[in-house]
């Protein structure tokens, strides 16, 4: 089969990848060719539209809108500032009684508090789905992240790096053949012009990285019209919002929201891709080890944050930690963190700020009952990817990066977690608060690209 050609319906072509799967999660595997899209199916289908859905507001806008073009109203959770992990004690009762979903984010691959989060809706009735996304090697209480919702969703862009796909894993595999129709009626057909883009990408960017293009690529992307980003969040374009969200529930109407940073995200897979896909998950457990090893060695830095040891290592099991997507550490001026980075060649991605409920008004959803712990965590939270651990810990001890100093509860002291952790930050220099004013030197979007200035596909 040539480039361009699209793999046959039915999923055969589909069943090395989700037999890999399956071993890794023990749960029926269906292969999506987005995260996204697996997240859309499995809304449409566990949410009636016009529901309700608890989500993390520190989080990729393109879930925001994934969530529009579901027919469903955004509810915002409170967070916990160390770890950006849901706190699902802080959500008021009568918003409990209001859901119709839960949706957790794992944020950076710090999981939510599964267990917690299933028991609750299991009370009330309702799905948990679960957004694995940055999570796919984390473990709760010795569970994958991932078993515990009725769904849950990964993407095969993050970790394992193919830059498309992912999987809908399902609690019941009797549901499968339906998902697999709900999927495929969803699909578009394979582009030569996309495929071809896809086999060269990796070429391209090497070459970019090579010939420090990085600053021309951005300009050739501006004058194409496909930089997405100038700035972290995307434009939200309200207008144009309110009358798609006039047509929800259904994708067309918000694809130019749902595309950024792949607009691949519905099309029918190549075998060009689903062969460069097997070939790098089956080098998963080997990021995987990478990912740990990193994790670790940044948990123990001063910009950890009093979380880290509670948050990121708890329930990973046998004492291994978990292999998080990006660490997120916690400095008092990101933006000064961001601008020493850039100047070593590294590009800040995965940033998500300010949280959703800021970014979008209540127009189009409801905000936190409790918005200063994803405030303060949106703020301060520098991902850093694990694999350059060393480099990026020797780049902030020589530019001076201060940790974050602890957020100020409502009484007006500065906390600690109060759930989480002790006081590991409590003796981390005090700085002034950064005043918001943010650059975007160095900032990749919402993804990065491994060094080439987030270049977005
Ligand atoms: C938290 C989260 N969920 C889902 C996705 C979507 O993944 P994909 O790009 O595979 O659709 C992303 C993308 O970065 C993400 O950050």
């Amino acid at each position: 089969m040539a480039l361009g050609e699209g793999c046959p319906a039915g999923g055969s072509a589909y069943a090395a990848l989700e037999t890999s799967m399956r071993r890794r999660l023990g749960r029926e595997c269906l292969y999506v060719p987005s995260c996204r899209l697996g997240l859309y199916v499995a809304l449409r289908h566990w949410c009636p539209p016009g529901g309700r859905v608890l989500m993390s507001p520190v989080n990729d806008d393109v879930i925001f809108f994934v969530v529009l073009a579901a027919g469903l109203r955004p509810v915002q959770a409170p967070l916990r500032p160390w770890d950006g992990t849901v706190d699902p004690a802080a959500v008021p009762e009568s918003v409990w009684r209001s859901l119709s979903c839960v949706l957790t984010t794992n944020l950076y691959g710090n999981p939510d508090p599964a267990p917690e989060l299933r028991a609750r809706c299991e009370a009330s009735g309702i799905p948990l789905i679960e957004d694995a996304a940055h999570a796919i090697g984390s473990r709760v209480g010795g569970h994958p992240v991932g078993t515990f919702g009725a769904a849950s969703v990964f993407s095969l862009s993050k970790h394992v790096g193919a830059k498309t796909g992912g999987f809908l894993a399902v609690a019941d595999p009797g549901m499968r053949a339906r998902l697999a129709a709900e999927r495929d009626a969803l699909l578009v057909p394979s582009r030569l012009t996309a495929d071809l883009a896809y086999a060269l990408r990796p070429y391209a960017e090497a070459g970019v990285r090579g010939l420090r293009l990085a600053r021309a690529a951005h300009a050739v992307l501006r004058l194409l019209g496909r930089e997405e980003r100038p700035e972290i969040r995307m434009p939200l374009r309200p207008g144009e919002l309110a009358r798609a969200l006039g047509t929800a529930p259904g994708l067309d109407r918000f694809h130019s929201w749902v595309r950024v940073d792949m607009h691949d995200y519905r099309l029918r897979p190549s075998r060009v891709r689903l062969r460069r896909t097997a070939r790098l998950l089956a080098g998963l457990d080997e990021r995987l080890t990478v990912h740990r090893s990193g994790t670790r060695r940044l948990l123990a830095s001063p910009w950890a944050g009093p979380g880290a040891d509670s948050g990121a290592d708890s329930g990973a099991g046998e004492g291994e930690g978990q292999p998080l997507f990006r660490v997120p550490l916690l400095v008092e001026d990101r933006d000064a963190a961001v601008a020493a980075l850039a100047r070593h060649r590294i590009t800040t991605g995965y940033l998500y700020d300010p949280p959703l409920d800021a970014y979008a008004g209540e127009a189009f959803t409801d905000p936190s009952p409790a918005p200063e712990g994803a405030a303060w965590f949106a703020r301060h939270a520098l991902p850093v990817d694990p694999r350059r651990a060393d480099q990026v810990i020797g780049i902030l001890r020589a530019a001076g990066i201060r940790p974050a100093a602890p957020p100020e509860t409502s009484n007006g002291t500065r906390g600690t977690s109060g759930t989480r952790g002790t006081s590991g930050a409590s003796s981390n220099t005090r700085g002034a608060r950064d005043t918001g004013t943010r650059s975007t030197g160095g900032i990749g979007g919402t993804h990065d690209t491994g060094g080439i200035g987030g270049i977005g596909g």
